[in-house]
């Protein structure tokens, strides 16, 4: 299959219109399954960080709302500001302390205030406009503060092992590139994005879930894939009997893949430097 003869795919569009819409039905589930494969290892990082009493805390892209809603119950944070450019996931489960601003987080001030906690976890991947994104989400750091970032990394390689996992995964974000813009593969340069956006005590972990019939991680991978599948057909990397084989795949005991991880990175402002 040629990627001309396969192009349906729109390009040149944004998260959340050409893939990944709200308003498709099973959006909010897809992203609770990446919810409940990663919250536990974010909410484990951000109380290691401090997160606790007193805090004003910003979620960047927050969705549907499972990391604002555990800051708020279970770290005990003063306040959670909820953003996000549809927040329909949002307003359906309000909670006390929880402020919700729909805003297109590029555009230039569409978040007022600083913030003690940043946090802003599988969404700059999907922006063109990441590079100025983490200088701008560094200025909304109050002194004393941290971003967060975290991101999907990519982790097969021309020595991985073939597999119909790592055949569909490989198209899904050459074909998520293509047509909204996602790029993973300057994920790893974190740590040294946030030093250089002037931020200290910089460091970064990786957690990879493991890829289990049932499991979390492979029901998201699996709505993600049906959700991307013009964008990864258009690729001509796979057709739709290669999507259809790593969907059972995934399902069956002969998955022996490793899962993309995902890289959380985090830089603090000093208590005592001025504020941007
Ligand atoms: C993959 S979801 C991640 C949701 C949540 N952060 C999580 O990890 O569970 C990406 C979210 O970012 C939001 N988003 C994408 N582009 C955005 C933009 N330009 N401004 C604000 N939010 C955006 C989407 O609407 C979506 O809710």
């Amino acid at each position: 299959m040629s990627a001309a003869s396969a192009g349906d795919a729109p390009r040149g569009s944004r998260y959340g219109q050409a893939v990944f819409r709200p308003g498709q039905a099973g959006e909010g589930e897809r992203i609770d399954f990446g919810a409940l494969a990663y919250d536990d290892i974010t909410m484990a990082r951000l109380r290691a960080l401090g997160a606790g009493p007193g805090w004003h805390c910003l979620d960047v892209g927050a969705g549907t709302g499972t990391v604002s809603r555990r800051l708020l119950d279970e770290a005990g944070v003063a306040s959670v500001l909820a953003v996000d450019r549809d927040v329909r996931f949002l307003a359906e489960r309000p909670a006390p302390g929880l402020d919700v601003l729909e805003a297109d987080i590029t555009a230039p001030g569409a978040v007022p205030g600083r913030f003690r906690l940043v946090h802003a976890r599988f969404v700059l991947m999907h922006l063109p406009e990441r590079d100025d994104l983490i200088a701008a989400l560094a200025d909304l750091v109050a002194p004393g503060g941290v971003l967060v970032l975290s991101d999907a990394v990519d982790l097969t390689s021309d020595r991985t092992p073939e597999t119909p996992y790592t055949a569909v995964i490989r198209a899904m974000w050459q074909g998520l590139r293509a047509t909204i813009g996602t790029d993973v593969s300057w994920v790893p340069s974190y740590p040294q994005l946030l030093r250089g956006a002037g931020l200290v005590s910089v460091a970064a972990e990786i957690h990879v879930p493991p890829l289990l019939p049932g499991s979390p991680i492979s029901r998201f991978w699996v709505d993600t894939w049906e959700r991307s599948r013009a964008a990864m057909l258009a690729t001509g990397l796979v057709d739709g009997a290669a999507v259809d084989a790593a969907v059972r795949y995934l399902d069956s005991d002969a998955c022996a893949a490793l899962s993309a991880g995902m890289l959380t990175a985090w830089g603090g402002r000093p208590a005592d430097a001025p504020t941007p």
